[in-house]
C-alpha cells in the first residue's frame, strides 16, 4: 500500500466530538494519523473514538476544555509521554452563539473569548515546545469567513474572537518558523453542522433543515459544506504537500464569498 499522507503522524484535534472537528479526525485518521480527540462531551468522543480504531487506525480521546489551560497541559502531558510527540495540532473547538451586541452578557462575551481565543492560546502553548525542541510540527487553526472576511448581525463577539485567530495565526507563524513549524488557518464558509443548525432560530426559522435548505441556495456551488471537505483541506494543511505555505488562510465556502449579488 501506499504511504498515507499522514501516516503515523500525532495529531490533536479540539472540539472532535462533532461537527468539522470530527470531520477533520475521521479525514487525518483515513491518510494514516494517530488521532488525539479533545472535546468536552465522552460519549461522542468515545464513539467517534471507537469508529476510527475499528478503521484500523489509533485513536485516543480525552475529555478536555480548551479553556482552562491545566486541563489542556495534562492532557498533552499524557499525549506525550504515550505518543513521544505531537505532529499536528488542529484548533477547532469554538462556540458561535448570535445575539445582538447590546444583549451580550459579560458572562457570554468571555465564554466566547475563553473558548474561541484563549483556547486557542492554551493548546497552542502547549503543545509548541515539543514541536520546537523537534523542529517539526503543523498548526491549523478553525478561523471563519465571519470576521476576518464578513460578518452577519448578532455575531459581533464570534466575529471579534475569530479576527483576533486569524491575527494571531499570522503572528505565530512567523515566531515559529525558524523552528520549522507552519501555522495556517482555515476560513469556513457555511457547513452543515450542529453549530451552523443551532442558528436558525435567531434567523427566523422553524426547521434546522429548512434553513439549511436556504443557505444552500445563496452559495454559488448550491449547498453548504461537509465535515469530509474540511477535514480534506485540513489533511492538506497538515501534510508535506503543504511544507512552503505558512501565515495564511485558507477560503472553503462553495465561493460565496465572491459573489456581489445572488
Ligand atoms: N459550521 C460552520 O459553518 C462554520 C463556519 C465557519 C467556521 N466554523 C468553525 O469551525 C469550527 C467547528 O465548528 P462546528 O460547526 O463544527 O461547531 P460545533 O458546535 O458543531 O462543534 C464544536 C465542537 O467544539 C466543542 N467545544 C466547544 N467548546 C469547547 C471547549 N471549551 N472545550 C472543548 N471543546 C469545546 C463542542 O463540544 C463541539 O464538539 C469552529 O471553530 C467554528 O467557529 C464553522
Amino acid at each position: 500500500m501506499d504511504r498515507q499522507v499522514l501516516q503515523d503522524r500525532v495529531a490533536i484535534i479540539t472540539g472532535a466530538a462533532r461537527g468539522l472537528g470530527e470531520g477533520i479526525a475521521r479525514a487525518m485518521a483515513r491518510e494514516g494519523a494517530r488521532t488525539v480527540l479533545f472535546s468536552r462531551t465522552v460519549a461522542l468522543l468515545e464513539k467517534l473514538a471507537k469508529d476510527i480504531r475499528d478503521s484500523g487506525q489509533a485513536a485516543v480521546y480525552f475529555p478536555v476544555d480548551v479553556t482552562d489551560a491545566g486541563q489542556v497541559n495534562r492532557a498533552v502531558g499524557e499525549v506525550l509521554s504515550r505518543f513521544g510527540r505531537i505532529d499536528i495540532l488542529v484548533n477547532n473547538a469554538a462556540v458561535a452563539p448570535s445575539l445582538p451586541f447590546l444583549e451580550t452578557s459579560d458572562e457570554l462575551l468571555d465564554s466566547v473569548i475563553d473558548t474561541n481565543i484563549k483556547g486557542v492560546f492554551n493548546c497552542t502553548r502547549a503543545v509548541l515546545p515539543g514541536m520546537i525542541e523537534r523542529r517539526y510540527g503543523k498548526i491549523v487553526n478553525i478561523s471563519s469567513v465571519t470576521g476576518p472576511r464578513v460578518s452577519n448581525q448578532g455575531l459581533s463577539v464570534y466575529s471579534a474572537s475569530k479576527g483576533a485567530v486569524s491575527g494571531f495565526t499570522k503572528s505565530i507563524a512567523l515566531e515559529v518558523a525558524e523552528h520549522g513549524i507552519n501555522v495556517n488557518a482555515i476560513l469556513p464558509g457555511s457547513f452543515d453542522t450542529p453549530m451552523m443548525r443551532s442558528m436558525a432560530a435567531s434567523r427566523g426559522f422553524d426547521s434546522e433543515d429548512a434553513y439549511i435548505k436556504e443557505v444552500g441556495k445563496e452559495i454559488p456551488l448550491g449547498r453548504l459544506g461537509t465535515m469530509d471537505e474540511a477535514g480534506d483541506l485540513a489533511v492538506f494543511l497538515a501534510s508535506e504537500a503543504s511544507k512552503y505555505i505558512t501565515g495564511t488562510e485558507i477560503i472553503i465556502d462553495g465561493g460565496n464569498i465572491i459573489q456581489e449579488h445572488k
